[in-house]
């Protein structure tokens, strides 16, 4: 089995994550914050030894800033609900997946402005200048993914940061593409949010992710609830990360995410970032050699993250992800992959792209193996399509 679904969710995990969470369960399954005895005090430190090492990852300036959620749409939903008011003005990108875009539709119909900001036709990146222009009186905060979900192509935030920081407004970035592969420093793209989910590049399990809260924003909590702190008070308390943390934390969730996190530090995220790209190039060009098919990437691969979208003349690309899948058992992704903008902007709507996007796990024999089934399936068709066209 070959699998090219790490945009998806990572898999393998590092044996690391499975041993921990484990562990995690027989060992320190008590509810943490809640209580002082062993089991519960044993949980509580695990998640303080994750929150640290995510606030490492990103450079956070404390670690309390790093909020624990269910996945990156919780998130992202936390930033974009809890900042936004009707009457204010967002900027975003047409380029979005689905958990910007269904926040932002909701938003939308309580009096929050939006606009939308196509990505070059050439480059497939979003301009700071068009984000700029698009500045308003009202206009609150920018929030464009790092990397798309379906292109793959890498948008220059730290550019965006300094624009956004400039003009006094708050900048979020979705990472739910990039995090534990590219580095991301907050303080110095001047980042106010940024979403993550944990079970992709940071190896943890589904049911994680992450929200950094910087200094400059304040957000109303989605949910208010039990913290473990405080007890005594009727009210939310405000601090962190308590604030943004109701009810019991998904604890071997987030033990299994800091193993994750151990991994990617001792391997460094410059190898695994390395790997990727290689796995990525190589799969990119062997598609150049294969009849029918149009690829979706950047020009430039160093700003290509590990995600190729392809399509294959004289196909459906759900139907070869079935041939892919159960002929060849490779595990790839088709259809709009969420993001329906990002398809109508590229003209892949409504069908979407066969996506495949290579982990750290996956080796270069892997890769050779799935290029030459593609080639196989392409060749299948390329002759009825020629004759097609004649006829
Ligand atoms: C760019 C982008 N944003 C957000 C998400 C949502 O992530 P999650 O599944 O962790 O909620 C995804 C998931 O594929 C994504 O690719």
């Amino acid at each position: 089995m070959i699998y090219l679904d790490n945009a998806a969710t990572s898999w393998p995990k590092p044996e690391s994550v499975y041993q921990v969470m484990g562990e995690f369960l027989r060992t320190k399954g008590g509810n943490p914050g809640r209580g002082s005895h062993t089991l519960a005090t044993a949980a509580a430190e695990a998640i303080k030894e994750t929150r640290i090492f995510i606030a490492r990852l990103i450079n956070a300036p404390r670690r309390e800033q790093v909020i624990f959620t269910l996945n990156c749409t919780d998130a992202l939903n936390m930033g974009l609900k809890g900042l936004l008011k009707p009457g204010d003005h967002v900027i975003t990108s047409c380029i979005e997946h689905n958990s910007v875009v269904r926040p932002l539709t909701k938003l939308a119909r309580r009096g929050v402005k939006i606009t939308k900001i196509p990505p070059s036709k050439e480059t497939g990146v979003v301009s700071a200048h068009d984000i700029e222009e698009a500045i308003t009186k009202d206009t609150k905060l920018v929030v464009i993914t790092h990397a798309s979900n379906v292109t793959g192509i890498i948008q220059p935030i730290e550019v965006y940061g300094e624009l956004v920081r400039k003009r006094g407004l708050i900048f979020m970035v979705d990472a739910a593409q990039t995090a534990g592969t590219y580095p991301i420093d907050v303080q110095a793209a001047n980042i106010d949010l940024l979403a993550c989910s944990g079970h992709k590049g940071l190896f943890g399990p589904p049911g994680t992710g992450v929200l950094y809260i910087g200094d400059r924003v304040d957000l109303d909590p989605l949910r208010e609830g039990g913290t473990g702190t405080h007890s005594e008070m009727e009210e939310q308390p405000d601090t962190l990360p308590e604030r943004y943390e109701s009810g019991t934390l998904n604890s071997v969730g987030i033990s299994g995410l800091g193993a994750g996190l151990k991994y990617i530090f001792a391997e460094g995220l410059e190898r695994i970032r390395t790997h990727e790209q290689y796995l990525t190039e190589r799969l990119i060009q062997g598609l150049l050699n294969i009849p029918g098919v149009a690829l979706y990437t950047a020009k430039d691969l160093t700003k290509q993250a590990s995600i190729v979208s392809l399509t294959i003349e004289g196909y459906e690309p759900g139907e070869v992800g079935v041939i892919l899948d159960q002929t060849f058992d490779i595990k790839a992704r088709t259809g709009l992959h969420c993001a329906p903008a990002a398809h109508r902007t590229l003209g892949t709507f409504p069908l979407g792209t066969i996506r495949l996007s290579p982990g750290y796990f996956n080796t270069v024999e892997e890769i050779d193996a799935t290029l030459q089934d593609l080639d196989r399936i392409a060749r299948t068709v390329a002759p009825k399509v020629a004759d097609a066209r004649k006829g």
